[in-house]
């Protein structure tokens, strides 16, 4: 198979990761907190090294404010509703996946908070000037996405966060699309709450997740249940990351994310990034010369930036169709509106969906070759 799919989980996963699947099976295999014995212990000792890995790679000190979640939308979720209070109010962006978008339109459905969606525009000054207008007295957050999951647009995060922060409101970062390829630096970016998936560019297993609180705002919880700790009382504990951390955690899945993390780190960050633009140019110069393709955006633009993915459709075709005779090429990507019906919105794309292409450190360019060879025979053919 030819991977182009990684933008909803990246495969394959480095060879550190399997590994690391494995082993904790074997030598981690008890429950971490939980028991009086040595493996425990040590289990909870590779819990806490890869919290570490974690906390040093988004920039916080405090270990213990690194949550370990199953997935971005679990981190978004546990953010969004443990603010949330009678008649506050949000703002996301015309870019949101339905992992921010559905919480807050629960929220509005429950009748707790409402919120506004600010729409993302070319510059990135007249994308801040949207959220700041929409900004209340009432709004508690501002959450986004750092970068589209279809098109792969780049909002400018720093700036919407600084934004926020002079109105005296927290700032909520998505970074499931942007983490492991985009330097992110919760401290220095001004990020209240940063939510990540494990399992794309940080390289780790599917069923991880992190949230990183860097901030002193107080959360409700969404669930809480046995942490390990505190036993005696009948209260979820305020104690990070205990509070967030109810139930067995996911050992296997943690330790393999935390081998992720260490191999973006050994590549470095900037040299993912380049080497999968480097695949997205060459996909776009190729594509936008086929009268028969449409793209809808422009990688090699000097005003706007981009995550290395591209969408794209054949003109008359459906993106599931184009999807399914790429697979018949034995060539996976995804089509359709990809949880993100208001980024489809924003760039015109809800009735047909489009064509989602997205690369990883492991593509080659022998990959890239056969898809344009499949994409070009399929356009020829209508
Ligand atoms: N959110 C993931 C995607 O973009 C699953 O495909």
């Amino acid at each position: 198979m030819i991977y182009f799919d990684n933008a909803a989980t990246t495969y394959p996963k480095p060879e550190a990761v399997k590994n690391a699947m494995l082993y904790s099976l074997n030598k981690y295999g008890s429950n971490p907190g939980r028991g009086g014995h040595a493996m425990s212990y040590e289990t909870s000792g590779k819990i806490y090294e890869t919290r570490k890995i974690i906390s040093d790679f988004f920039g916080i000190e405090a270990t213990e404010n690194i949550i370990f979640t199953k997935n971005c939308t679990e981190s978004l979720n546990i953010v969004i509703k443990g603010l949330a209070k009678k008649g506050g109010h949000f703002i996301c962006s015309s870019l949101d996946h339905n992992a921010v978008v559905r919480p807050l339109e629960a929220l509005k459905n429950y009748g707790v908070c409402s919120y506004d969606i600010a729409k993302v525009e070319e510059d990135d000054f007249d994308t801040v000037r949207n959220f700041e207008r929409l900004i209340k007295p009432q709004t508690i957050a501002v959450v986004c996405t750092g970068a589209s999951n279809v098109f792969g647009k780049m909002l400018p995060i720093k700036k919407i966060a600084a934004m926020a922060h002079s109105y005296g409101k927290l700032f909520i970062l998505d970074a499931a699309q942007t983490a492991g390829a985009v330097r992110i630096d919760c401290q220095n970016d001004g990020i209240d709450f940063l939510c990540t998936a494990g399992h794309k560019g940080l390289y780790g297993p599917m069923g991880t997740g992190v949230l990183i609180l860097n901030s002193n705002e107080r959360l409700n919880t969404l669930y809480e249940g046995g942490t390990g700790s505190y036993s005696a009382v009948l209260s979820q504990p305020e104690k990070y990351p205990d509070r967030f951390e109810s139930g067995t955690v996911n050992v296997p899945g943690i330790i393999a994310l935390g081998e992720g993390v260490r191999f973006v780190s050994s590549i470095g960050i900037e040299n993912i990034y380049r080497n999968e633009q480097k695949h997205i140019i060459s996909i776009y110069e190729a594509l936008r010369g086929i009268p028969q393709i449409v793209l809808y955006t422009n990688p090699v633009s000097m005003n706007e930036r981009f995550m290395p993915l591209i969408s794209f459709n054949v003109q008359g075709i459906h993106s599931e169709d184009t999807a399914s005779r790429l697979a018949d090429d034995d060539i996976a990507v995804r089509a359709g509106l990809h949880c993100a019906p208001l980024a489809h919105k924003t760039y015109g794309t809800t009735d047909t969906g489009t064509v989602r292409i997205a690369p990883s450190i492991f593509t080659q360019e022998k990959d890239v070759k056969l898809l344009l060879t499949s994409i070009v025979k399929i356009a020829k053919a209508i």
